[in-house]
């Protein structure tokens, strides 16, 4: 969480700022600030809290800066105050920093070094600044030195980028854990926490690993280990397309998401089956999976339940017993592994901390990885042993709606060429019918009227509701769930159906929403039971289906399409309902309040 630009070299140093910060703000947007260094000592810091349009009304676009460093903030230590805003700055202020991650010791290192030190706010990051100024003023260091021992002596996550105004030719920045890049361009550089914020000034990047010191120039980067030691890193070109990371007409960035899924999907089919429909998927990744005993799914949030899909399919589809697990918990209470397990990562972003500390974990034990992302290059994808890519293209808006369907297509691909090298044979054409899916969501996205006038006459006034399913209408349940209640802020909870008479349903009072999904016919008969029970204690009971179905206040009957692959469509029903909730609430649809897309702090 939390993004970092810095800029350094000829050029417009607080346009390149601000636009980046803006394609940033996905990853925080509590507070706001930036830092420029004109030379001869002069710097100049603007702060706002909230949102990077406030802080746009007050930073001075004239300042004829050389260098400057910019952040967007997710509050971790201390409340969104001006005060706890980024940049830093030392207590006389020549060093400025920003800060990406979190330091555990840093109340260890204020009382070694910092007891007469006066800070300003109630951050991790204000130490670190701190004690780059001690070590050069104590310990008479260089402020690269100083920098460096600051490095070795701190713990925890960070992508940092400082400036020190004395030396305004410099830019240095550094990373362990949280991301970071280093853009290259003629007469200028820059760092950056996502290519895709500064693609309209470069494509070309280089990585930076955990634990080297980065020294920035107009024209020359060196990058070193804390040794000393130089090393030589090739760059590589980002294959972003500055034009998808542009809303067009759309008034949000998810309803453009959900409406980019049919498009996406046909792109999966693609990219993942040759012309004659066989699959072509590298044939080490192919025989990795074929070989386990067991696969462990391992994500959070809109990736974990899109996980409890996969799951069935690589059970189904693929006969490889697989268990979902949540990466938080995984990393610190290992399940008991079976003789060949295969990791699989899902992970939109491909940053997420709680999923790499897992992931950390199966590399100490030489176990073999897949990260499925949609991130080329992210770290999870450099740190698994075979990376497959979502090619949904940037999803930006905070709730995750695309990266969910196309890890359930990729997982669906996949698996069905486990099971076709296996010789198992198969129940339904995979590309069949995943190409009638995209038929079938866009019909469904053609209904966005009607979805709501629904919505409209449901949920506005709510201030709760309920999703009921059973079996992978219950896996659909759990992300529809999430998606209401992370953008509406109607508290929104999913049931396996058959539970709810276990204890739930005394939650059940007159009018409250309950949305049955009923797509498996097999349990079909119960789940409309559920719906039956619910409506005699008062609930507007509301069904999503594939057949109408009767005594229901309110339903919305999709085509029908193959059992295994009902999700798709279904959730698409689900997102939509979850958007137009927001929207008739006059909520920030992109920006959930806390939230941040790319979480990367533990
Ligand atoms: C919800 C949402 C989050 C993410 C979760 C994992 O809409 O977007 O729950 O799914 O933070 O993120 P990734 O997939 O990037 O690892």
């Amino acid at each position: 969480m939390c993004g970092i630009v810095g800029f350094i070299g000829h050029g417009n140093v607080q346009d390149v700022l601000m636009n980046g910060l803006e394609k940033l703000e996905y990853r925080g947007y509590d507070s706001a600030g930036i830092y420029l260094a004109e030379g001869g000592q002069t710097g100049h810091l603007f702060k706002e809290v909230g949102r990077i349009a406030n802080l746009k009304e007050t930073v001075d676009f004239d300042l004829p800066a050389v260098v400057g460093i910019g952040h967007t903030r997710w509050a971790t230590h201390g409340m969104a105050t001006k005060a706890n805003a980024h940049p830093h700055q030392s207590m006389n202020q020549r060093y400025s920093l920003v800060h990406n991650g979190v330091i555990e010791n840093y109340q260890a290192l204020k009382t070694e070094y910092l007891k007469n030190i006066q800070l300003n706010s109630e951050t991790d990051t204000e130490i670190v600044v701190a004690l780059i100024e001690w070590f050069a003023n104590n310990e008479s260091l260089s402020t690269k030195d100083a920098f460096k021992r600051t490095l070795e002596v701190i713990e925890g996550s960070y992508a940092l980028g400082l400036i020190d105004k004395e030396s305004p030719e410099v830019l240095y920045a550094a990373k362990n854990k949280s991301p970071l890049l280093i853009g290259l361009g003629q007469d200028f550089n820059v760092i950056v926490s996502d290519a895709m914020a500064t693609i309209d000034v470069t494509n070309e990047y280089l990585e930076i690993k955990d634990k080297e010191l980065i020294t920035l120039t107009k024209d020359a980067v060196t990058i070193e280990k804390f040794t000393g030691e130089v090393v030589q890193r090739e760059s590589y070109i980002a294959e972003l397309d500055a034009s998808d990371l542009e809303k067009g007409t759309y008034p949000f960035y998810m309803l453009k998401e959900i409406d980019e899924q049919p498009t996406v999907l046909r792109r999966l089919i693609q990219s993942y089956q040759d012309e004659q429909g066989q699959a072509v998927f590298e044939a080490d990744l192919l025989k990795a999976v074929s070989a386990a005993d067991r696969i462990y799914i391992i994500a959070c949030g809109t990736s974990y339940n899109a996980g409890w899909i996969g799951r069935s399919l690589l059970e189904k589809i693929a006969h490889i017993p697989t268990e979902v697990h949540l990466a938080s918990e995984f990393a610190y209470e290992l399940p008991l592994l079976s003789q060949q397990p295969l990791f699989i990562f899902l992970t939109q972003s491909g940053e997420t901390a709680d999923s790499r500390q897992a992931l950390v974990k199966v590399n100490e034990l030489g176990l073999p990885s897949l990260t499925i992302t949609n991130v080329k290059g992210s770290t999870l994808s450099r740190e698994a042993s075979y990376t497959l890519l979502l090619h949904a293209g940037p999803e930006i808006a905070v709730a995750s709606t695309k990266a969910y369907t196309a890890q359930i297509t990729v997982m669906a691909l996949l698996a069905d060429a486990i099971r076709a090298s296996k010789g198992i044979e198969a129940s339904f054409n995979m590309e069949r019918e995943l190409s009638l899916v995209a038929s079938v969501m866009e019909s469904i996205l053609a209904e966005k009227a009607a979805i709501q006038t629904w919505v409209e006459d449901s949920l506005m006034e709510t201030r709760n509701a309920f999703y009921i399913g059973r079996t992978l209408d219950y896996y659909v349940s759990m992300e529809a769930a999430l998606k209401l209640k992370e953008i509406s802020y109607i508290q929104t909870e999913s049931f396996a159906a058959g539970e709810l008479k276990h204890g739930t349903i005394a939650l059940i009072e007159e009018g409250t929403p309950v949305i049955a999904l009923i797509t498996e016919e097999i349990v079909g008969a119960h789940t409309r039971g559920n719906v039956e029970e619910v409506r005699a204690r008062g609930a507007n009971a509301i069904v999503i289906s594939m057949q109408e179905v009767a005594r229901v206040d309110d339903q919305f009957v999709i085509p029908t399409v193959t059992t295994a692959l009902a999700p798709l469509v279904m959730v698409v029903v689900t997102q939509l309902l979850a958007y137009y909730t927001a929207l008739g609430r006059g909520l920030d649809v992109d920006k959930p309040r806390n939230l941040a897309k790319s979480v990367t702090v533990e």
